[in-house]
């Protein structure tokens, strides 16, 4: 298999894989700074919940390198860069949490020099990386009793290691069940408009030697209804109290269709996913890109001259279609106002 990582802290920069190159070229661009960092969130460098939750986290990390004249001035400066780099992308909440987690432990402690507030800030990043890359095998194998021997998948977007730091959620359960010797085929939504269906996660599954077939968005219909499919399985971007939970725009549909074929809809991601304080689906904000992304497709019009385009990036499955939602503390199900509780609640005793 091979080993490419999306995220990388080397030599004091943090180096990302560039996703909006792949699977063409695999370029890696090194950023010194939180601005550009924010940047490469926003322009999607790197995207996935959890993975721009860490990236976020080394954004902070490279803040804190720069020269000080005083630990309160670099205070000032790193809760004004957590804000910009919240404000790159408004709907996954790994990224605010990653960045209050930071910015909370330095409200909450008196630093003995510029130093120790440095290495503490990389420290933390370190952790939530390792923290993500663990909940993503725990999720793997969390999930591994709910899926027979042979085992057909539909999945939707990319939440493999390029969406996640490592592993994967959504992917990483189906890497899972492959790893753990089932036999096992994806049907890929290739996710229109960024295609990370067909361009990052065909990538993936191809190095890791797992059947698959591209299917564009609207086929899932037919495929639900004339294929075997045994499960559908998604990531998420931010999960409400409720079980309400936003992700790649297409997840909606998707479930009101696996729902009409009786195919289970299951949500997979870390409990940094879960959201107690949004209490339901209506409070996400949802992000609006740019109407080019449908425009346009490689910088070349598909549409006339001047039309428009409506391009919400996210869109949210109300609780009542989901099967079940999984994630490193164990399998929630219905009703998940009390599972999500107590999912958040064994992390945290954890943590
Ligand atoms: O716009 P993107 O590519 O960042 O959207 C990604 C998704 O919607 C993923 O499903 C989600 O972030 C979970 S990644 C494990």
């Amino acid at each position: 298999m091979h080993i490419y990582k999306p995220i990388e802290w080397k030599n004091n920069a943090l180096v990302l894989l560039d996703q909006r190159q792949l699977p063409q070229k695999t370029v890696y661009l090194t950023l010194h700074t939180a601005a550009e960092v924010a940047e490469a969130i926003r322009n999607m460098t790197v995207r996935g919940a959890p993975a721009i939750g860490v990236t976020a986290a080394y954004g902070l990390a490279l803040e804190a390198g720069k020269p000080y004249s005083s630990i309160d001035k670099a205070q000032i400066d790193l809760e004004q860069a957590g804000r910009i780099l919240i404000e790159a992308r408004p709907t996954a909440v790994n990224l605010t949490w990653a960045v209050e987690r930071v910015l909370k432990h330095l409200q909450g402690n008196k630093f003995k020099n510029l130093e120790t507030l440095r290495s503490d800030v990389l420290t933390l990043a370190h952790d939530i990386a390792a923290e993500e890359a663990a909940n993503n095998l725990q999720i793997g194998q969390n999930a591994l009793s709910l899926w027979p021997d042979e085992v057909k998948f539909l999945h939707h977007c990319n939440t493999g290691a390029l969406a996640t730091f490592d592993y994967g959620t959504a992917l990483g359960v189906i890497r899972a069940a492959h790893e753990a010797g089932k036999k096992v085929f994806v049907y890929v939504d290739e996710t229109r408009p960024r295609l990370q269906g067909a361009r990052l996660t065909a990538w993936e599954l191809e190095q890791m030697g797992i059947p698959y077939q591209i299917i564009v968005d609207g086929a899932s219909g037919h495929v639900l209804k004339t294929r075997e499919v045994h499960a559908v399985t998604v990531g998420c971007d931010r999960i409400a109290a409720n079980g309400a939970t936003a992700n790649k725009i297409g997840t909606y549909n998707l479930a009101i269709v696996a729902r009409a074929h009786n195919v289970p809809f299951y949500i997979v991601g870390p409990t940094s996913t879960i959201d107690l304080d949004t209490p339901d689906g209506n409070s996400i904000p949802i992000e609006e890109r740019n109407s080019d992304e449908i425009t346009q497709v490689n910088e070349v019009s598909i549409a006339p001259q001047g039309a428009a385009a409506y391009n919400p990036a996210f869109d949210v499955t109300p609780a009542e279609y989901i099967t079940a939602i999984i994630t490193e503390q164990g399998i929630a199900y219905p009703p998940f106002k009390e599972s999500l509780r107590e999912m958040v609640e064994k992390a945290n005793r954890r943590r």
